[in-house]
């Protein structure tokens, strides 16, 4: 391996980087270049931005950029983009929608927007006089901020309040600042972040000025500052509902009754079992993360923050929940989603801003709301096909196309072999088999 190692790797020009790639890690492969510039775009002012989004860049990356559309609201129609590359998904989300469009669509609750932020520190003196000082403390912090808060303030956000909490116990002289904030239509990382770093300095300031510090212990040790991805008061619930009696019938002719109390059961069970709540939540996710990407959001913060949720009373548990009541279905999400929908990549993306305009330039408390309704819908097609049908069905469709296309079939040969595999199980062999009979017939 040590041969492969490198220096100065950051200063290389973008060709310099494909070549040693090339001949280090790829044998001199004379494909690779081609198929690495193949992904490249052609427009090269785009290029040239997408490259400025991280380091070390040579290619981009493409994943399908499809649309679900029929999702019924809160009493309007929106076509949702969703990047993603898993078979079923979106076509799973456009079923659950056109399905609940006719139900009377999705309803949803923003039950708050409230963002974290936390700046960890140690110190040794008297617990009791940190106490007593803080409320000062809290003040002069915010104050201090003024130059960084002004604009967000004008937009009807800033710091909420400020709290210091006790780690003593756990770690000898270990304590935070906790402070809550309103971000608006802005995710915030960066605002919350700049806000902690001044209240660390302003910390030192303080400590190293105060009248009632004592010499002994103006040293405060600052850790670290960071806003925290945990977000459980940045909340949103979306729900469907309908009597039982419209809900239809289902494959395998099961009635209405039937499904809903499977389905019921169905997501008890990833209320108990953390086992299945794990894919029970990862098939929320699967739509979740698709539109928080198609937007320029960060899906891996969205991501922590439900699975953190999920797990708040101690044990992982489904994200949605499901109850009978006087003959009506009811099936609701709740779901931390800190959003932005204006700043960082949404509005430097270009396909992340047309995602916007397609779904109206939203506000993020819009966003979260469509984005809540979209993991509700995949988890409502998910659970509906695995207590009917089983998921293999629909996902052996597109993984036939996927062979189908590998294997180049032409459209004749694809018609054939859809009409063939409809009542047979579909494997790579299988389908290769007879494509290669059609090609010799
Ligand atoms: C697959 O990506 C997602 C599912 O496994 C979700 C679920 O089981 O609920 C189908």
């Amino acid at each position: 391996m040590k041969s492969k190692s490198v220096k100065g790797f950051s200063k290389f020009s973008k060709s310099e980087k494909i070549s040693w790639l090339i001949s280090n890690y790829l044998h001199n492969d004379p494909e690779a270049e081609s198929i690495i510039s193949e992904f490249r775009l052609q427009n090269h002012s785009v290029q040239k931005t997408l490259d400025g989004f991280s380091e070390n860049t040579i290619s981009n990356f493409i994943i399908p950029y499809g649309l679900a559309p029929n999702f019924l609201i809160d009493g309007e129609v929106y076509c949702v983009p969703m990047a993603i590359e898993e078979s079923s998904v979106v076509a799973a989300a456009a079923s659950a929608a056109k399905y609940w469009q006719d139900r009377g669509g999705f309803t949803t609750k923003i039950i708050g927007t409230v963002k974290i932020g936390q700046v960890h520190f140690k110190w040794s003196g008297d617990k009791q006089l940190l106490y007593r000082l803080f409320p000062t403390i809290r003040e002069l912090l915010i104050d201090n901020t003024a130059h960084i808060t002004q604009n967000m303030i004008k937009r009807g956000g800033g710091i909420l309040n400020a709290e210091l909490l006790d780690f003593t116990d756990e770690e000898p002289g270990l304590y935070q600042i906790r402070a809550y904030f309103e971000t608006c239509d802005s995710m915030g990382a960066n605002f919350i972040n700049s806000v902690l770093e001044c209240f660390a300095d302003t910390l030192e300031t303080i400590f190293l000025h105060h009248k009632d510090i004592p010499d002994e212990h103006r040293d405060i040790d600052i850790i670290m500052s960071i806003l925290s991805n945990y977000t459980p008061q940045c909340l949103v619930r979306a729900e469907v509902s309908c009597k039982i009696s419209e809900l239809g019938t289902f494959a395998n002719g099961m009635l209405a009754h039937q499904l809903a109390e499977k389905f019921r059961m169905a997501v008890r069970i990833a209320q108990i079992d953390p086992y299945r709540a794990t894919t029970h939540n990862k098939g929320i996710y699967n739509g979740i993360d698709a539109v928080v990407l198609a937007t320029g959001n960060d899906f891996r913060a969205i991501e922590a923050a439900g699975h953190t949720y999920a797990a708040r009373d101690g044990q992982y548990r489904s994200l949605s929940y499901c109850e009978i009541e006087d003959e009506t279905f009811r099936f609701w999400l709740e779901v931390p989603l800190a959003l932005g929908t204006i700043g960082g990549l949404t509005s430097l993306h270009p396909l992340a801003k047309k995602t916007l305009e397609i779904l109206g330039n939203p506000s993020a408390e819009k966003l979260m709301r469509i984005i809540a309704s979209v993991g509700l819908a995949q988890n409502f097609a998910a659970v509906k096909s695995l207590v009917t049908t089983g998921i293999q069905q629909g996902h052996m469709k597109m993984h036939l196309m996927n062979i189908l296309n590998q294997l180049q079939a032409s459209d004749s040969e694809i018609e054939a072999t859809v009409r063939f595999f409809e009542d047979k199980v579909i494997s790579f062999a299988g389908v290769r088999d007879y494509v290669d009979s059609l090609r010799q017939s």
